[in-house]
């Protein structure tokens, strides 16, 4: 099996990737005052350059959109700003860079919310998950169903996101629609019994995302714009009794908006790939962009799923927090480094950007 195709350009649209390598979004919560990413930020961001596509940790379209401490957002100029010296650091060597932007619906907490309201969800209904607030990791709040009079805000918050996204320099925007945030929370009838145009079928449930895709796309161009989703990930307590009708219905849906790619998370985010039975190939042929595998990749899984025509990009995750040259390492068959849980979430520098790139003389 050769991997070589792995590491040669790839045609994103109208983006030239340089290998089909992407960074996978990852919370660090580390931003600093305002929510507003730091130096520190551009630092790491800049040190895995090399990706093909790097996509950024996970970003609030709005106060009530956060759901854990320090992550960062994307409504205030302060961060605008602070966003564009990640990407001018990015870009300066030559990579490229798109957006997670996220609403985390009921997972949440209260202490995260303004005058510490309840978090919002398509149903009053309480995940059985936890946060990370107040350095420590808590169950999440009681949610509140929310209004149908709330929801064109939402879509809005997610437009506005993404024209401030492109204001900060970003290359593109990944609606975060995976991992049991809101609006995976509305795709799945586990969190979902709601009774209106929002609820019920599989056309109502997909609602919500789509207004969001179909907004992000007006505002931006469906050339900039792609999804995350996690058909059958349990991430943050959701789960669907039907994943494959609802996900095909999606994907078809959103192929005709001519997005430029969807990001598969395949199985059970940072876990089993085979945690339910679901054709992800079901996707892949409904969709005629880009397909961004993710879940547990190596060297020869990528180079394998590559040579079948399974997927397009493959998104690592874990390997590219301790290996900020992971595309490097993975080309020299390099041994990668383990990263250290401690310093996963929140903090300085420690487990951030100290993790240093191979040395030349240390190449096999
Ligand atoms: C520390 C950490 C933070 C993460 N943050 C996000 C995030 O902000 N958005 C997201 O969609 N997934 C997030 N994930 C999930 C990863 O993007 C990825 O789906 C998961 O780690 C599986 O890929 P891997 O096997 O390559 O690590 C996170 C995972 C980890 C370990």
């Amino acid at each position: 099996m050769t991997d070589k195709a792995l590491f040669e350009p790839y045609s994103l649209g109208s983006l030239t990737l340089s290998n089909r390598i992407v960074m996978a979004p990852l919370t660090r919560n580390r931003a600093g005052p305002g929510l507003v990413p730091g130096d520190l930020a551009a630092e790491y961001y800049g040190q895995r350059a090399s990706a093909g596509l790097l996509i950024s940790e996970a970003t609030q379209i709005s106060r009530q959109g956060q759901g854990y401490q320090d992550t960062p957002g994307i409504y205030s100029q302060a961060q605008i700003d602070g966003w564009r010296k990640v990407t001018t650091a990015v870009h300066a060597k030559g990579g490229r860079i798109f957006l997670q932007l996220w609403h985390v619906g009921r997972v949440s907490h209260v202490d995260l919310q303004e005058n510490g309201a309840a978090p919002v969800a398509p149903s009053a209904i309480r995940a059985a998950t936890k946060t990370f607030v107040n350095n420590s990791f808590v169950e999440v709040s009681e949610p509140r169903a929310l209004g149908l009079d709330e929801l064109a805000g939402i879509v809005n918050d997610f437009r506005q996101a993404a024209a401030n996204a492109i204001e900060a320099g970003f290359d593109g925007f990944e609606i975060h629609g995976a991992n049991g945030y809101l609006l995976d929370q509305f795709a799945k009838d586990g969190a979902n019994v709601r009774t209106d145009a929002y609820g019920g079928s599989v056309e109502n449930r997909a609602r919500l995302m789509l207004e969001v895709a179909t907004a992000v796309v007006e505002e931006i161009g469906a050339e900039r714009t792609g999804i995350r989703i996690s058909p059958v990930s349990p991430a943050n307590g959701v789960s669907s009794s039907a994943p494959q009708a609802q996900f095909d219905y999606i994907v078809d849906q959103l192929d005709a908006l001519g997005i430029v790619y969807i990001h598969v998370v395949e199985g059970a985010t940072g876990g089993s790939r085979d945690v339910a039975p679901f054709d992800f190939g079901s996707l892949r042929r409904r969709f005629n962009n880009t397909y961004v595998a993710n879940n547990g990749y190596d060297l020869e899984l990528a180079a394998s799923r590559l040579a079948e025509g399974k997927a397009d990009l493959f998104a690592f995750g874990r390997p590219f927090i301790a290996n900020p040259d992971l595309v490097e390492r993975l080309k020299t068959r390099t041994p990668l480094t383990e990263f250290n849980s401690a310093t996963l979430y929140g903090g300085g520098s420690a487990g951030y950007t100290d993790y240093p790139a191979i040395a030349a003389s240390s190449r096999p």
